[in-house]
């Protein structure tokens, strides 16, 4: 079987108790052409969400029975050609739903209370004297928090947003406020909806423009839901107030990207899940998957 990267806790240890295991070594991804090469005659292959797995992968690994993703998001594979082919896929859910939603609500306190430009003060020697005017921002009690997307995440998101005073609505495929009447009540907004062509862009222009200059958007869902040409003409125009993102489109975001000249904009680089418990439970699961399906069984997380 193929790794693409060494794996944080036991779970390397598992796959070799069991399998032949080749690791990518490195920790940037594998290029293209050295996965193609590495899978040809893998049975298994356990994955980032960096790697494509689309169906020229899997015409050139005819023995590839498994592919195992460390993410709970595919949108890296092409399900369908996966299905079309007998290989099993599956994911790591729920695992890293606590982690990614205490980053939502860390990317939201930090630009509700403006953290960068006062940490960015004080180390560039500008902290003048005490002022009843200074660095003032948004109060959380009391503001109202709009959740797009109601899955595991955005219902954490929702707990820990009710703890701090908040009131929370949501939009979801099956229920809650509609977008745009989401959009125009909230003072914050959180991105929670998985990466699919329906939600590609959901938030462009005329969201962004719906919302209300007060506002606040956060986005730990993928980079892909939100326009970013149309989210730097609204922090550049005042459309909304600030933005704060784990995600972007493409990721890594260059430092040369426009986007990053925006004012009060928050950029992390996809570290939601980035705890150490989280990523070898993450990294357990995916081993898990892969050791259920090479052994005929179903995966314990399989993505249908
Ligand atoms: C996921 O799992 O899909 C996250 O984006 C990375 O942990």
């Amino acid at each position: 079987m193929y790794v693409t990267r060494e794996l944080p806790g036991d779970a390397l240890g598992a796959l070799r108790g069991e399998h032949d295991v080749e690791v990518w070594p490195e920790s940037t991804p594998p290029p293209a052409d050295v996965l193609r090469r590495r899978v040809a005659d893998a049975d298994a292959l356990l994955c980032m969400l960096t790697e494509r797995v689309d169906a020229a992968l899997l015409d050139s690994a005819p023995r590839l029975r498994a592919v195992a993703n460390c993410a709970v998001g595919t949108d890296n594979i092409d399900l369908d050609a996966c299905r079309a082919r007998g290989v099993a896929v599956g994911n790591t859910p729920g695992v890293l739903t606590d982690a990614t939603a205490d980053l939502a609500m860390a990317l939201m306190l930090a630009a509700a209370r403006r953290l960068p430009e006062g940490v960015a003060e004080v180390r560039e020697g500008r902290w003048g004297p005490w002022n009843p005017g200074h660095l003032l921002g948004l109060d959380l009690a009391g503001a109202t928090l709009g959740i797009v997307g109601h899955g595991r995440i955005g219902r954490a998101v929702a707990h820990r947003a009710a703890a701090f005073g908040m009131t929370v609505v949501h939009t979801s495929r099956s229920g809650g406020l509609p977008l745009g009447e989401l959009l125009a009540r909230a003072d914050v907004v959180s991105l929670h909806t998985p990466a699919t062509p329906e939600t590609r862009r959901l938030i462009g222009e005329a969201e962004l423009r719906a919302m209300k200059p007060t506002a606040i958007l956060v986005n730990t869902a993928r980079g892909s839901v939100v326009d970013q040409a149309a989210l730097r003409r609204a922090l550049h125009e005042g459309w909304i107030a600030a933005a704060a993102l784990d995600v972007t489109e493409p990721e890594p975001l260059p430092a040369t990207d426009p986007l990053l000249d925006a004012p009060n904009l928050i950029v992390v680089p996809h570290v939601g899940s980035a705890t150490h418990r989280t990523r070898a439970t993450m990294a357990a699961l995916a081993a898990e998957n892969l050791l259920a399906a090479l052994a005929g069984r179903p995966m314990p997380h399989p993505v249908p």
